[in-house]
């Protein structure tokens, strides 16, 4: 089929590629004319896992780019939304890009074209887009309007393309579910993992993807309740990785507990600092909006929020227990992506937190395989030292900090860290690794929902002094008459 896909950016530009790769013709359109002249010389603009390769195979070939609108719908059976929708002031999706892109679709109408709406949009969307698609010329009958939301995560994006979950597709006609069913037909089918040079299958993905057909209201609300849902299993866990810290267990343990009940499930349920990146903060805010709009208090959505915030300033208060006063004490940080396998830092957890820790008056030194170039462009954090490798940027350091899950963070040479550091310090907002593999080569480990671990020599150094305990008023419920006793 041929396909237009408005929108280069992280969506646009995967799927665009996908497209090509399961044997469609697509033109990939963005307003970005250094973007454009880029991927057409080639240069990947993120850092995705087989995204250049198969940028190389496709380019120029099925993958054709452009700066036109109007070019790629002409040409296209379906036409795919992949522009931004960021967050308003008020949190709710600001949908301007998505409305500016209807107005040039509609120009260009002929025929019956599906629009497909990709974005992570509120529900009733596609009723807004037919809408504008009209009220800007777009003769009745030459289109139909279908939710197809996405669910791919940076750093494995393409097999999470190639290899869904599912596929949701939300069509409340027969064009638009018959084209999209036959867009997707490679994966539903299997064919494409009979090709000879398919892209390997990630461990126990299915080699036939599942298509949920529904209408375009549901489509649009399964995309925001799954993002919503699993920010709520991130702040969920964080929650009781503080409980257990508190009552001394073990938040690994506790989680591979509960994630062994098919319920439950094991994945996403890694305790840490929290969640960033470009969708679930803003989608979250974006799905409290809809429930407003309901007249609906989505206050569960509110706390996980606050978890989240909360949740930084949990791991700066690790920090200053290990190491008392921080000012122009020397700090390395391993990370600044939000998570690892990406180079994208929007609302990274990683740089939120070397914020503050500059602005307590530490020098921080950083390490990140891939985002450092996009950290460099972001003023806030002026001060802030590059190191060539991790290793570069733990010598001489009072403790290490490790902000983000990058596999190579989790296979450090910890003799050589106990050697280059100052201080025999590490603390892993991202617990990659067991307690014992610290305190073995004599390093004292401050983790998440873990009590910390130290060696024998050092469990001296590793203890808090004694606070007194103060209970916040109304915080807690006691018995009639203890709150007057204690
Ligand atoms: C997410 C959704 O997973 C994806 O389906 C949607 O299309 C886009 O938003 P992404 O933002 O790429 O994808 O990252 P994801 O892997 O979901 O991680 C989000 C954040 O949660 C990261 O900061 C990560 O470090 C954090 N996280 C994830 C945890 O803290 N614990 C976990 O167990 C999992």
């Amino acid at each position: 089929m041929r396909i237009a896909v408005i929108g280069s950016g992280y969506v646009g530009l995967v799927s665009a590629t996908c497209f090509a790769e399961i044997g469609h013709e697509v033109i990939s359109v963005d307003n970005n004319a250094a973007k454009i002249a880029m991927l057409e010389r080639g240069e990947v603009p993120i850092h995705e896992q087989f995204l250049p390769g198969l940028l190389d195979r496709h380019r120029g070939r099925r993958l054709k780019f452009s700066q036109s609108v109007a070019e790629a719908v002409e040409k296209a059976d379906a036409v795919f939304i992949c522009v931004g929708t960021p967050p308003s002031a008020t949190g709710e999706a600001d949908l301007s890009f998505v409305e500016a892109v209807a107005s040039e679709i509609a120009s260009a109408l002929r025929g019956g074209k599906v629009i497909v709406e990709k974005s992570t949009v509120p529900v009733r969307t596609c009723e807004w887009l037919r809408k504008s698609l009209l009220l800007n010329g777009a003769p009745l009958g030459s289109f139909s309007v279908a939710s197809n939301p996405e669910f791919l995560r940076e750093g494995t994006a393409v097999t999470d393309f190639l290899y869904p979950d599912r596929i949701v597709v939300g069509a409340d006609d027969e064009l638009s579910r018959t084209t999209l069913q036959k867009i997707y037909e490679p994966l539903t089918t299997g064919s494409y993992y009979q090709r000879e040079s398919f892209i390997p299958a990630p461990e126990a993905a299915p080699l036939k993807a599942r298509i949920i057909i529904t209408n375009a209201r549901s489509a649009e609300l399964i995309k925001h309740a799954a993002n919503a849902f699993l920010a709520m299993k991130i702040s969920f866990v964080n929650t009781v990785a503080n409980i257990a810290e508190c009552v001394g267990a073990d938040i690994t343990e506790v989680c591979a507990g509960v994630g062994s009940d098919s319920r439950i499930g094991p994945r996403f349920l890694n305790a840490g600092i929290g969640y960033g990146g470009s969708c679930f903060p803003k989608d979250v805010q974006a799905f409290q909006a809809v429930a407003n709009h309901c007249g609906y208090d989505f206050g569960l959505l509110t706390e996980v929020m606050r978890i989240n915030a909360e949740q930084r300033r949990v791991f700066l208060k690790k920090v200053r227990s290990a190491l008392w006063t921080l000012r122009g004490k020397k700090l390395a940080a391993l990370g600044l992506a939000f998570k690892g396998d990406t180079d994208d830092v929007r609302e990274s957890p990683a740089i939120e937190i070397i914020e503050a820790l500059l602005a307590e008056g530490a020098k921080v030194r950083a390490y990140d395989p891939a985002a450092i170039g996009k950290t460099r462009e972001i003023s806030e954090l002026n001060g802030l030292e590059y190191a060539a490798d991790a290793y570069d940027a733990m010598t001489g350091a009072d403790a290490l900090l490790i902000l983000t899950e990058w596999k190579e963070f989790a296979s450090l040479d910890l003799n050589r860290v106990q050697k280059l550091l100052k201080y025999p310090i590490v603390i892993d907002g991202r617990n990659l690794y067991e307690r014992n593999q610290m305190t073995d080569v004599g390093l004292i480990y401050y983790s998440i929902g873990r009590s910390v671990a130290a060696p024998k020599h050092l469990t001296a150094a590793a203890q808090e002094p004694e606070t007194e305990v103060v209970l916040p008023i109304g915080g807690l419920e006691l018995p009639s008459g203890a709150r007057s006793a204690a």
